[in-house]
């Protein structure tokens, strides 16, 4: 099934738990080891999914443990840890401490297995992905973080709900950063090849644009308490997958530009061929003037969260 023999998951919070339960599940790779500083949690989270295996027929390995020396022959880690936001908080508002615990996982990664392919999922997420790079030293394509699959997979269950067709027939790009200024490509946006504005009249697109740009916030005012984890865990286990099965698909993936888009040294969500080496090349589409201009607002908002960053003590 995989020719990967171990994925660590950093954070065994919702994110961290569904993730790991996902890629069992699915025979991902041989092992799955959860990873968290609260004694129990990855031990107990770990040892629950494990014991659905004689049930659901897996054989994947899942361990949990508190000491970070476990990630230790990873192929593949993720990182999920940080604190998610609460009602009113933008993701930005995350920065300082999620910034903290980057840093002794990237340095961790850096110690103990160097040739990882690392996903960050961990909010500001195109921020802590540039951030977890400048730490562990990795090549550019071998760390990337996820938004543009959660993002677009929210746009497309809208699409998906307003016209009454399946999901998976729904294709599109939410390209940009993962926060207010996220660039739905409308352009690219299409039912089976059927383009999106031939099938829904531009006010109810721009309503589902709207829904999804506040698609994040939308779960955490309904729950209350934790951000989303369903689908997020979903977009993530379709990346690891992705890296893991040496697939080469073009997804929308946070990576670091070296002068695609005409941008260089930020972190953002762009579409790039995903494999066993990571992001294999970043793939520069032609997007209508509007979206271009839309993607430069995403850029500097990135680039100012990066500057915050870096005037964090
Ligand atoms: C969201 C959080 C996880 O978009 O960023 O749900």
């Amino acid at each position: 099934m995989t020719d990967v023999s171990k994925i660590t998951v950093l954070g065994a919070g919702n994110i961290g738990g569904s993730l790991a339960q996902r890629l069992a599940e699915a025979e991902v790779a041989r092992e799955v080891a959860l990873i968290d500083i609260i004694d129990g949690l990855p031990q107990g989270k770990a040892l629950d999914i494990q014991e659905s295996a004689p049930i659901l027929g897996f054989s994947t390995r899942v361990s949990g443990t508190t000491d970070l020396s476990a990630i230790r022959g990873s192929d593949i880690v993720v990182e999920t840890a940080g604190i998610a936001r609460k009602p009113g908080m933008s993701r930005s508002d995350l920065l300082g401490v999620n910034a903290k615990i980057i840093r002794t996982h990237a340095e961790a990664v850096k110690a103990q297995a160097p040739n990882a392919i690392v996903l960050v999922v961990s909010n500001p997420v195109d921020v802590m992905t540039h951030y977890f790079r400048e730490v562990s030293g990795q090549p550019a394509g071998r760390v990337f973080g996820e938004s543009g699959t959660l993002d677009t997979a929210r746009f497309r269950w809208f699409v998906a709900e307003a016209l009454g067709v399946a999901p998976r027939d729904v294709t599109g790009f939410v390209l940009g950063t993962h926060g207010d200024t996220m660039v739905p490509i409308l352009s690219l946006t299409s039912v089976s090849g059927v383009p999106l504005s031939r099938l829904l009249p531009a006010d109810r697109v721009s309503a589902i644009v709207d829904r999804t740009k506040k698609g994040g916030a939308e779960i955490v005012n309904l729950l209350k308490s934790g951000s989303a984890y369903y689908a997020p865990s979903a977009s993530q286990a379709e990346l690891v997958t992705a890296v893991a099965r040496n697939e080469h698909r073009l997804l929308p993936v946070t990576a670091r530009l070296n002068g695609e888009f005409g941008e260089k040294d930020v972190t953002i969500g762009v579409p790039a061929i995903l494999g066993r080496n990571g992001v294999e090349r970043i793939v520069e589409i032609e997007v209508t003037p509007a979206e271009r201009a839309a993607f430069a607002d995403s850029v500097r908002a990135v680039r100012d969260d990066l500057r915050l960053l870096s005037s964090t003590p």
